[in-house]
């Protein structure tokens, strides 16, 4: 287990004996990491506070042999000023850094994961910089999931803030925050479907947010989405022996009666494709595909953790989609909670159908203030995109600039893709029902994707006048998962776009 800490209390006497040490180590640390920018073979020290001008100049004439070249190396000094071991980062140039946030969450992973193998147990992290994202990349690039393995260790490695500036550790304890939400969404991605089924996804977020305040968990079976006629989701779910789940969750931080920000996470389990049955190779991703209720889980952990000052209602529609006798079958129509027939061409496009159900479900009984949707949707979308950005569709300006915003902050970013009524053409050309869910299937995918939603937001799905909500469909099967491990990307599923999810929120409630 991985313990990280503000301050860890130390007894007066053991710490006034330690009269030599150079670095003020009031937590008693026995390694840092400690940030520089390099230069032409000078590297500079970031952290002033709590180094002594000796030690300081100490390090910076050792590292002057220390051949720097780019951001992101990493040197370890031993036995310097007290500290068994010292691993400095490079930041790269100053002039060349803009993003401090950014620089901090990189170096602070790129040191730790320096610094665990040589066995430092007590590590002193440099916050002066930025100590938001230093608190982030800390708890991000020790994320890992052995609890399956039958010889995984326990580690017991204490992680604690260095060298404060004013806010330093309140930031640093908030960026830990946001890390533990992405570690959220990234242990529920990485869980395999036979031990993550909608049952127990359900249980766990209920587990996990049980004790923290303001928030309430209420689980839904069948019985109630078959009472509020969800169909197109049960016309997902019941090629399984899997029971579907239908969670929600409400977070009341704000004012009474202020209208709650609305999310919404495609939570399919596993995704075999239902009977038009996925190809077996890399299947097994597909347990992943709840990608986009493990992120609005994982924020939703977040917000409550921050007790950010807003109302906040997250849904998720869990279930499986399996072939197998009873499994929806290509061609059969169902008929929506919002009363639109969809005739079901392709049972592998079934984010669509669960989400058209929470989407109204959400829209038209909750009446939120905001919408945003969450969703490991389309090959098209990873295609477009690739792993660099998820991507955005939306109705709205204000709501697409404050996402941007958000998403620059934490360096997982959104990319703005088109809503567009042009890409709903084939959707709306069934020769039996309102819609069908393929379109033209590959071509455009994401974006077709994207306006079959737009038809199931309660208030958008007519062209009267009506009071429109502003809603932002997130395409994330791009994002999904990482392919190598860099700093604090860590092979495996990314549980992205969790912290800007949570940048986003934050933004709002500080309006
Ligand atoms: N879950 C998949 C999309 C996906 C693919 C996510 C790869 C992550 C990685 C989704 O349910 C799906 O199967 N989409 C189809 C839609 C098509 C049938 C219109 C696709 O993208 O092929
Ligand atoms: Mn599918
Ligand atoms: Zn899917």
């Amino acid at each position: 287990m991985l313990r990280l800490s503000g301050t860890i209390k130390q007894n007066a006497v053991t710490n006034s004996g330690i009269t030599k040490r150079l670095f003020s180590n009031i937590q008693c640390y026995d390694s840092l990491v400690l940030g520089a920018y390099t230069e032409n073979g000078t590297a500079t020290l970031t952290a002033s506070k709590d180094i002594s001008k000796k030690v300081h100049n100490l390090i910076e004439e050792h590292l002057r042999v220390s051949n720097f070249k780019k951001a992101g190396d990493v040197r370890t000094l031993y036995n310097i000023g007290g500290m068994k071991q010292v691993a400095i980062v490079s930041l790269g140039k100053k002039s060349e850094v803009q993003d401090t946030q950014e620089a901090a969450r990189r170096a602070t992973a790129l040191g730790l994961q320096a610094l665990k193998p040589q066995g430092a147990k007590h590590i002193g992290i440099d916050i002066s910089l930025n100590a938001h994202g230093a608190g982030e990349g800390a708890v991000l690039s020790q994320f890992s999931f052995d609890k399956l393995k039958s010889d995984a260790k326990e580690e017991d490695i204490v992680v604690g803030p260095f060298s404060e500036t004013e806010n330093g550790e309140l930031d640093w304890a908030n960026g830990q925050i946001y890390g533990a939400s992405q570690n959220v969404a990234r242990m529920l991605m990485t869980s395999p479907a036979n031990l993550m089924t909608p049952k127990l996804f359900a249980e766990e977020v209920a587990y996990l947010l049980a004790g923290l305040e303001n928030v309430e968990v209420i689980v839904r079976d069948e019985e109630w989405a078959a009472r509020h006629n969800m169909n197109a989701f049960l016309s997902v779910a019941r090629g399984s022996v899997e029971p579907l789940r239908f969670m929600e969750i409400h977070y009341k931080g704000g004012k009474k009666g202020d209208k709650p920000h609305g999310l919404v996470g495609k939570g399919v389990t596993f995704d075999a494709g239902g009977i038009s049955l996925k190809p077996s190779n890399n299947m097994a991703l597909m347990k992943g595909d709840m990608g986009g209720a493990a992120t609005v889980a994982g924020a939703l952990y977040g917000i409550c953790k921050l007790q950010l000052p807003i109302n906040v209602i997250a849904v998720t529609p869990l279930c499986e989609n399996m072939p197998s006798g009873t499994a929806t079958k290509p061609g059969d129509v169902v008929k929506a909670m919002n009363g639109k027939s969809i005739e079901v061409l392709d049972t592998d496009a079934e984010g669509r159908m669960i989400l058209a159900d929470a989407l109204y479900y959400v829209s038209s009984k909750h009446s939120p203030a905001s919408l945003i949707d969450l969703a490991t949707l389309t090959g098209a979308m990873d295609v477009a995109l690739g792993d660099v950005f998820a991507g955005v569709f939306t109705n709205s300006d204000k709501l697409w600039n404050n996402l941007e915003k958000a998403g620059k902050t934490t360096s997982d970013p959104f990319w703005r893709m088109p809503l567009n009524d042009g890409y709903l053409k084939e959707m709306k050309e069934s020769s039996v029902a309102d819609l069908n869910n393929l379109g033209k299937g590959r071509s455009g995918g994401a974006c077709s994707a994207a306006s079959f939603l737009k038809e199931f937001v309660y208030g958008l799905d007519k062209k009267e006048e009506q009071e429109k909500i502003p809603w932002a469909h997130i395409d994330i099967a791009g994002v999904m998962d990482s392919q190598g491990t860099d700093g604090y990307h860590i092979k495996g599923m990314s549980g992205r776009p969790t912290r800007s999810l949570i940048e986003y929120i934050r933004g709002l409630s500080s309006n």
